[in-house]
This record gives structure tokens, C-alpha cells and sequence, in this order.
């Protein structure tokens, strides 16, 4: 299947992290602007350090890099170059995850983050974009719930909130009371779990946060019982192949859970994670998974659909897209 029957399959992106759309030529042009100097010589030399280990060894490289958005404009900048990106895959609507925290902490603003996200998404010709802030897990309850108190204001932008970064030993129940709280002012959850931790993270992100989708999830074959509550439930899991291949959750993508995952009757979309980092933005994702796994293009289209279905957008409009 070429290219453009890839792009012509109407799809929805529903597992991206903006600040993992910044490309190495980005970044640096970004650090001119700011006055800021790279620990790397030019985006060659950035781009060779992206041999990651572990969803830590990503973390640690990715945290730093970010440190080049400062102002509205950068986050202008770097969404736009996402939607010009996922406009060219025939990307028809994205929900995309930011980090609210990761942000503030270098100082700055909320509002610096809302006006460039806002102004990228006014200006763009599509794909249509809701914005999802996720709490950085590692940083623990207590923080996600004055990030919470920062971002309730603006919670009439936000399609949801999640929950992300280092997974191992962080498990989604201590942050139920934080997401009761989001529920309550009409943000439904969705998690990370099940990318490097254990199964049991699955099913704590259903029962204690009440995800409507799981981010990753690819564990959940751990526990058959999980299995068949996602599948009765018909949660969506927002799997991100190549990204499991370049954090070392599987070792080759032919060893992908993707087959089993489908074969047990869950409700699969595919995604790019954290496209400039990990080797292709959604369209190379499909393609890839139709070379590796000979899917042929009604699957892949299946696949297009499923994740219009699993998007937050009113039924109407879904039906529109399709
Ligand atoms: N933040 C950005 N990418 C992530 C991933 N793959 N897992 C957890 N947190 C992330
Ligand atoms: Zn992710």
C-alpha cells in the first residue's frame, strides 16, 4: 500500500505529546531566539544522542530539550509545525497532551502555554485539536492537584486531563482524589499505564481514575481478567508501536503485542507518541505497521475509524469525519 492510500485514510491522532513534536532544527532555532545555548553542537549531533534505553533515558533527554520554549509564541510555533505535520498524514483531528508542570517549574506561565497552543489552533486550516494537560506522575498527587487548581480556570479548553512520565513505581490510585476533582468540573481522565509498568497500573487507571482511554496499555496481556474487562468495557488503547520500539519495551517491531492486542478483541488505535523523537509521525506509524504485520487497507482503514470513535468529539462530528 503507498503513501497516499495511508493518507487518505481518515484518522484521528489521539496519543501525541506536543512537547514531543519539537524537532532538533526547531529547538535550536528557538534557542537562538531565547538567548539559550544547546549542550550539542548543532541538530546532528542532537539527533545521534536519540538512542534511548529506557522510558527514563527518553525522559531525561526530552525534559531538557523543552527548556527552549519560553514564550506564547514558542508554543505557537511548535504546534503549528505539528498541524502542518498531521494536516499532510491526513490527520483529520488530534487531541494533544502537554505538560503543564514541566513548564511551570522553569517559570513559566499557564497562560504563555493556553495563548501559543490557542493562536497555533485558530490559524490552522486542520486538523481540528483539543488539548489535553497530563500530570507528571513522578512528581506525585500533592503537585498534580495545585497543577489541577492552576488549570480549572481554563477548563473549558481541555478535552481531558492524564496522566504521564516515569511510570515504574509511580501507580495511577494515589492520584484518584486529583482526578475525582477533574471529573467533577467535566474533565474526564485518560492514562499512561501499562507502557513500562505492570498490568496492575491498567486496571488502577480504570478503577481509581476511571480512564475512559488507556495511553500505551500494551501490559494489560499480563492479566486475561484485564483483558476481558477492556474488551467488554471497549476501552480504547492508544498505542504507539515505534515509540515501544525506541524505549526498548519490545526489541524489534515484528515482536510488537499489536496482533495479540487486536486478536483479543480490544479497541485499538494507533498513534505517534512523541514523533520527533521516535522515527516517524503517524502516517510512517501506519505504514509501518502495515508493512511489518501485512495488514492490507481495510484493516489500516479500520484503524482510522477506531480512532474517530475513541476521540472526545461529539458524535456528530465524529460521523462528519468518517
Ligand atoms: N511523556 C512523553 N512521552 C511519554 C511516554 N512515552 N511515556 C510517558 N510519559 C511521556
Ligand atoms: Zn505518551
Amino acid at each position: 500500500m503507498d503513501r497516499a492510500e495511508i493518507v487518505d485514510i481518515p484518522k484521528a491522532e489521539l496519543h501525541v505529546h506536543i512537547e514531543g513534536t519539537l524537532e532538533p532544527e526547531l529547538a535550536f532555532l528557538l534557542a537562538r531566539r531565547n538567548g539559550l545555548t544547546l549542550p550539542y553542537a548543532d541538530s546532528t549531533e542532537l539527533r545521534a544522542r536519540y538512542a534511548f534505553t529506557s522510558l527514563q533515558s527518553f525522559l531525561d533527554l526530552y525534559y531538557g530539550l523543552m527548556d527552549v520554549l519560553r514564550t506564547a509564541e514558542d508554543f505557537r510555533d511548535l504546534t503549528t509545525a505539528y498541524l502542518d505535520k498531521a494536516r499532510q498524514d491526513g490527520i483529520r483531528h488530534a487531541e494533544i497532551f502537554f505538560d503543564p508542570q514541566a513548564h511551570l517549574r522553569r517559570g513559566v506561565p499557564l497562560e504563555a502555554m493556553l495563548e501559543g497552543f490557542g493562536a497555533a489552533i485558530a490559524a490552522s486550516e486542520g486538523p481540528s485539536a483539543y488539548l489535553i494537560p497530563c500530570f507528571l506522575r513522578d512528581l506525585g498527587p500533592g503537585a498534580a492537584m495545585d497543577t489541577l487548581d492552576e488549570l480549572l480556570p481554563y477548563a473549558d479548553r481541555f478535552a481531558a486531563v492524564g496522566l504521564d512520565s516515569a511510570e515504574a513505581g509511580h501507580p495511577p490510585e494515589p492520584f484518584a482524589d486529583v482526578f475525582a476533582r477533574a471529573r467533577a468540573a467535566g474533565l474526564p481522565a485518560v492514562a499512561h499505564a501499562g507502557e513500562e509498568g505492570p498490568s496492575d497500573y491498567v486496571r488502577q487507571a480504570l478503577v481509581s481514575l476511571h480512564a475512559r482511554r488507556i495511553d500505551h496499555g500494551v501490559r494489560c496481556l499480563d492479566d486475561p481478567e484485564l483483558v476481558l474487562r477492556l474488551a467488554a468495557e471497549q476501552i480504547p488503547l492508544t498505542v504507539c508501536p515505534l515509540s515501544n520500539v525506541m524505549l526498548g519495551g519490545v526489541a524489534r517491531i515484528e515482536e510488537h503485542a499489536l496482533p495479540r492486542l487486536l486478536a483479543a478483541g480490544l479497541t485499538v488505535t494507533l498513534n505517534s507518541d512523541d514523533p520527533a523523537y521516535f522515527g516517524g509521525y503517524l502516517a510512517d506509524v501506519y505504514q509501518h505497521v502495515a508493512r511489518t504485520f501485512g495488514y492490507d487497507i481495510a484493516t489500516m482503514r479500520a484503524f482510522g475509524e477506531t480512532s474517530i470513535r475513541a476521540s472526545f468529539l461529539p458524535a456528530a462530528e465524529q460521523q462528519r469525519l468518517l
